[in-house]
């Protein structure tokens, strides 16, 4: 009988609010099998039915539930396995991230400790699919390339903060049609963006919080890096400016961004819908299976996007733009909103192995191919 040559993929922090968007979206997923399930010694050795409290609809998937949880380190994953996907805790992220890079896995991270590092792609395959030129002189520069194993040897990839992603979703055909000059971006963040058990009921309800510890200066870094361009070994930031504020909001799932530009060359109004509706990037023509098409979607009802009713669009993996209207201190304002656990977490990274894999750096010729 035809089978799908499928490759093996561990998940580290597992059993965490992102980790388990992992194991939801990869449990039917057509060229990657979950083959390692880690998390904190609180759950080592534990099966992952019992040491995840799950919090998504649809209920666990059987065959995750039933996995063992190993601990975070190369020596405890099954050595088939070629590829990484972390949702670690930003602070412990960094070395380990590195030590498994450095034993030959594939690290495709949600966390930050690595999104600024020179030689790192911060990655959105529509947006800024070149940058993985930075792999190579990652790998030669760290010592990490393993020929004498028979492999490439391992990598970082990184995805975007989840409010930086939809923003920069949003952006990029406006940056590639007219210049971006200034943003400025205001936040109105989900809940599940501050993992589980994140914020206390007691503080979220009937309240707005104007506050997320390092959210503002990641969003105001890191779309120059992702809209800047791959210069000899590494990535020249695009130059202009953003401005952030953001608030945690009690909504469940989703992300809205009040945002306003000013652009390099003058646009019509309908110059700019135009842009945001016949954007097509490298995503659409590599046929990718979590890629959304179309990436964005422009609404012209007064009232949307909202979280409820349009964070689900494109599998949670299309980014909203909606009210669109000329900006008296700006150009233009208009409103972005997507999943931040979907595209903005957890499918953003599936998304950046599915790039890996069509452009040949995770080794899988026959990756999703019947054997
Ligand atoms: N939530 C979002 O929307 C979002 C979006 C983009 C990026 N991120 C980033 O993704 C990462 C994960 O976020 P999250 O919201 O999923 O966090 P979370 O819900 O707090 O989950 C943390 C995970 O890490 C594991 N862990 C904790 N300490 C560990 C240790 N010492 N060794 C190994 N594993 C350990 C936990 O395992 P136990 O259950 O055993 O404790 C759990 O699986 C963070 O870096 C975050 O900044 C989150």
């Amino acid at each position: 009988m035809l089978a799908d040559a499928k490759l093996k993929v561990g998940i580290l922090g597992a059993t965490g609010a992102v980790g388990q968007r992992f194991v939801q979206l990869l449990a039917e997923h057509p060229w990657f099998e979950i083959a390692a399930l880690t998390a904190s010694d609180r759950s080592v050795g534990k099966r992952y039915g019992a040491a995840c409290n799950w919090l998504l609809s649809g209920g666990m998937p059987p065959a995750a539930a039933e996995m063992t949880v190993v601990a975070t380190e190369p020596a405890a994953i099954d050595p088939d396995v070629r590829l990484l996907f972390s949702a670690m805790p930003g602070g412990l992220a960094g070395p380990l991230e590195e030590a498994l890079a450095a034993a030959g896995f594939a690290v495709c991270s949600n966390a930050s400790a690595h999104r600024m590092d020179p030689d790192v792609p911060l990655l959105i395959p529509d947006v800024n699919p070149d940058h993985t030129a930075l792999i190579p002189i990652q790998q030669a520069r760290r010592g990490w390339v393993r020929p004498e194993r028979g492999q490439r040897g391992g990598f970082i990839v990184t995805n975007p903060n989840c409010s930086t992603t939809h923003l920069v979703c949003a952006l990029k055909p406006l940056h590639d049609a007219f210049g971006l000059a200034a943003v400025n971006v205001v936040t109105m963040q989900a809940l599940s963006g501050a993992g589980y058990p994140g914020v206390a009921s007691l503080d979220i309800l009937d309240n707005v919080i104007p506050y997320i510890g390092g959210e503002e200066e990641k969003i105001e870094s890191e779309p120059r890096k992702l809209l800047g361009v791959v210069a000899s070994d590494t990535i020249t930031w695009a130059d202009f400016v953003v401005s952030a504020q953001a608030n945690r909001v009690a909504v469940r799932d989703g992300h809205l961004e009040a945002v306003s530009i000013k652009l390099k060359t003058s646009a019509s109004l309908s110059d700019v819908a135009e842009a945001f509706t016949s954007y097509r990037g490298e995503l659409q023509r590599l046929g990718l299976p979590t890629a959304p098409d179309p990436a964005i979607i422009l609404h012209t009802a007064p009232d949307r996007p909202q979280p409820r009713l349009d964070r689900l669009a494109g599998r949670g993996m299309a980014t909203s733009v909606g009210r669109l209207r000329a900006d008296p201190l700006f150009d233009y304002k208009f409103l972005v909103m997507g999943h931040n656990t979907v595209r903005g977490a957890a499918g953003g990274a599936i998304l950046n192995a599915e790039l890996l894999v069509a452009q040949g750096y995770l080794g899988g010729e026959n990756v999703g191919r019947k054997t």
